[in-house]
């Protein structure tokens, strides 16, 4: 028989939207009720690193190590992934019967995160982006990134985005099966390259409200998350879309602040209401509109995930300013990590 260990390896880059994702319209296949849009932040800063293993001398079901802890695999997230990667390859293999039947092997996974995992620095972005890669790379599929983001998508729906670098939309589709509900490149990195991005950790702590939990209380909750998914974010999409082709940082910092803004409304607007920010949250959006008043227009924009830790987006040449700004009055508090995340993929000198 065939006993040899077919590996393949992969990384995949953390994605921080600038128009957020929250609220299902469909929960199994992680359909959104609307569209969203992100930067890819660079892999030397935060990204995970994966490993996938298949052998016929393989034996029990598929393992994944994650940073050297076994997870369970058996969610229906992961083996949605597993399911229609393993479906892909079985159509190759029907296609060239001289192939081995990798499809038939039980897989073995190794991923391991440079950064916190769970801390609302979107580790299951990066984490099925790179799960999914890295088993289409062992498979050799030969898949588009965009065919890739809609199995990344049934794992973890802002994973679909980390599939590509640079600006990425992802464009939430009406299909009932989410065959349209696919990434897309509005841009690449090196279309704006003095974009940076810092990121603060104020706390590595795993977050209160998992993603998936707080979108569903707050889609059946919210009065504001109907305006929000039907109103407001349309309109933010194409004009976010055209601030990135026009290179406008100031149209790009207002709206990238204001739609954090209004999903942590709709989070406190949710029954029971959701926290994700403290007051270390507050305290850097204070100074963010400290600096941008100072200067006369948006030079930083602030923006933050399921959890407290803030990103702040800003150009090159205002570096000084605003990192140093942070620096100056926040960078006494523990777990401040200004060296991560300060530039976008593609600009951080590739090795
Ligand atoms: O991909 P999920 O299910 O972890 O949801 C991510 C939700 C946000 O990070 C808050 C917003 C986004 O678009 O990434």
């Amino acid at each position: 028989g065939d006993n040899t260990i077919y590996r393949a390896s992969t990384t995949a880059p953390v994605n921080i939207a600038v128009i957020k994702y929250w609220g299902k319209r469909d929960a199994k296949l992680n359909l959104p009720t609307n569209s969203s849009l992100s930067v890819t932040l660079s892999q030397d800063d935060l990204r995970t690193h994966t490993t996938a293993s298949c052998s016929s001398t393989f034996s029990g079901p598929d393992t994944l190590l994650l940073n050297g802890s076994p997870q369970d695999v058996s969610g229906a997230r992961t083996q949605a992934c597993f399911k229609a990667l393993r479906g892909l390859r079985a159509e190759l293999e029907t296609a060239n019967p001289s192939l081995p039947k990798l499809s038939t092997y039980p897989l073995r996974i190794v991923s391991s995160n440079n950064f916190p995992t769970a801390a609302g620095l979107a580790s299951s972005a990066s984490g099925f982006a790179a799960l999914v890669r890295a088993i289409a790379n062992l498979y050799e599929l030969h898949s588009s990134p965009t065919a890739l983001s809609q199995i990344a998508r049934q794992g973890s729906g802002s994973a679909c985005r980390s599939l590509f670098g640079g600006y990425v939309a992802w464009d939430q589709g009406s299909a009932a099966d989410g065959s349209d509900s696919l990434a897309r490149e509005v841009a690449p990195a090196s279309h704006w390259p003095e974009m940076r991005a810092l990121v603060l950790v104020v706390s590595a702590a795993k977050k209160g409200v998992s993603s998936t939990t707080g979108m569903q209380t707050t889609v059946a909750t919210s009065a504001l998350f109907r305006a929000r998914a039907e109103d407001v974010v349309p309109k933010r999409m194409a004009e976010m879309e055209r601030a990135i082709a026009e290179r406008d940082f100031d149209a790009f910092a207002r709206l990238t602040m204001r739609d954090s803004n209004n999903f942590h409304a709709v989070c406190l607007d949710t029954e029971p209401p959701i926290f994700y920010l403290n007051d270390v949250s507050r305290a850097a959006i204070r100074l963010v509109e400290c600096i941008n008043a100072a200067a006369g227009k948006a030079v930083a924009a602030y923006t933050f995930d399921a959890g407290p830790n803030a990103v702040i987006y800003f150009l090159e040449q205002n570096a000084g300013l605003v990192a140093g700004t942070f620096k100056t009055f926040l960078g006494h508090l523990d777990g401040w990590q200004t060296e991560l995340g300060n530039k976008l993929a593609g600009q951080a000198g590739v090795a």
